[in-house]
């Protein structure tokens, strides 16, 4: 009989276990059985949904940040007998390096995964890295540390997997353009006067994807396109200007990579987290069969592209603005569209507000570029002090 896996099973930590991408990734687990194996979870608070996990996956390390779901989760009885837990920003350090793990997937939104992912690298891990705001923040230090370590650091964000497939073995140079592609979010067809009216519960229809709230918040400014500019520049090594976004509204076109020689390459798929997850975590080696159906290319659908309005996504030039200052800036930019990001969802300010409290603190900081990750982390809270200040 042929061999069902070419490699050993992976043994995965899995950061953020109960949102939208940790569940995407416990059913590519779940078809995979053969070659992936669940060792630990990690949440902020959910701690029931983390002990239904643990039991279906048979997870003995369990992890906690918030400190009173992780007393409740010992004290519960919920987990199964022998389950090892972990508290707090240490427990996700010790997670992350678990012995028994060889591969750990950081899906935590924001960047508190930070710590954790350079103790993974460290450890000579296997990263999936969802969490975009990490490389954002800190993305010069965490690729030298995966470079000085030799652990590989695989993308999970779709349209960054698609760029490493488009990509993969060939030079920065060798590309005109990485083309990113973008849905629009929820209002990419509403008229431009409507936009003052936006509520937090029509930010979080996404028109294409189901996703935690921060990141369908993110679509819906395209301040997510523009985090991932970001992200693509720093994990490929290109320029700003080799960086590039267009409007795609059926997300299955995920990159475009543009070579020299005017050739494209693009990676298409249904818009399912579990294709790039699947890609990740199982690379070199392609799944045997998806976790979900392919395109059904003896089906008519059509393709759409086009440029995207700069005055509908201010949030993408700021980005753009952000990259091309350097230093900083790209922190600084993560930092103020999260606290903006959180007042939006609390009715503290209008969906409009969002960029302008992003550009305010922008112009207000010094955009230097952070000599170690210290400076870096202090910049982020400066930045979020600054970001708060303006909407207060
Ligand atoms: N969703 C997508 O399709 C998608 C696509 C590409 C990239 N991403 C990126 O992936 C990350 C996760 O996105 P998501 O949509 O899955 O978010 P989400 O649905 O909001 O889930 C966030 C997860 O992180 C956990 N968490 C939050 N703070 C934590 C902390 N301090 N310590 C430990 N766990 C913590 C949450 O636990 P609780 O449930 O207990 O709060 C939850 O499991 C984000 O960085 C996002 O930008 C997401």
């Amino acid at each position: 009989m042929a061999p069902t896996s070419l490699l050993p099973r992976r043994r995965v930590v899995l950061l953020g276990a109960t949102g939208s991408i940790g569940e995407n990734t416990l059913r590519v687990i779940a078809a995979h059985r053969d070659r992936l194996e669940l060792v630990g979870i990690a949440a902020h608070g959910k701690h029931r949904e983390l002990a239904v996990i643990a039991h279906k996956f048979g997870v003995r390390h369990v992890g906690l940040y918030d400190a009173s779901a992780h007393a409740a989760a010992k004290a519960g009885g919920d987990f199964p007998a022998g389950t090892v837990f972990y508290g707090g920003p240490e427990g996700l350090r010790a997670l992350a390096t678990l012995p028994e793990a060889d591969t750990v997937l950081v899906a935590v939104v924001g960047t508190a995964g930070l710590h954790p992912t350079l103790d993974a690298i460290a450890a000579q891990k296997t990263i999936a890295l969802a969490s975009k705001e990490i490389l954002v923040l800190a993305g010069k230090f965490v690729m030298a540390a995966a470079r000085a370590s030799g652990s590989r650091l695989l993308p999970v964000d779709s349209e960054h997997n698609a760029a490493f497939q488009c990509l993969e073995g060939r030079a920065p140079a060798a590309v005109r353009r990485l083309v990113l592609t973008a849905s629009g979010g929820a209002f990419r067809d509403w008229p431009l006067e409507k936009l003052a009216e936006v509520a937090p519960a029509d930010a979080l229809q996404h028109p294409n994807w189901a996703m935690g709230p921060k990141v369908t918040v993110d679509s819906a400014t395209m301040a997510n396109k523009g985090l991932e500019l970001i992200e693509a520049q720093c994990l490929f090594g290109l320029k700003p200007e080799q960086c590039d976004a267009v409007l795609h509204t059926q997300s299955i076109v995920h990159c475009v990579a543009e070579f020299t020689d005017g050739s494209m390459l693009a990676q298409l798929c249904p818009p399912s987290m579990t294709f790039p997850i699947q890609h990740a975590l199982l690379y070199p080696d392609r799944a045997p069969e998806g976790t979900d159906r392919a395109l059904p290319l003896d089906k008519a659908f059509s393709l759409d592209f086009r440029p995207v309005e700069a005055a509908r996504y201010p949030m993408l030039g700021l980005a753009r603005q952000a990259m091309n200052t350097g230093g900083g800036a790209p922190a600084i930019y993560n930092a103020a569209n999260e606290v903006a990001v959180a007042a939006f969802l609390k009715c503290k300010i209008t969906f409009l507000e969002i960029p302008r409290v992003v550009e305010q603190t922008l112009d207000a900081m010094n955009h230097s570029d952070p000599a170690d990750l210290a400076t870096v982390l202090a910049l982020d809270a400066e930045a979020r002090r600054v970001a708060s200040e303006r909407i207060a």
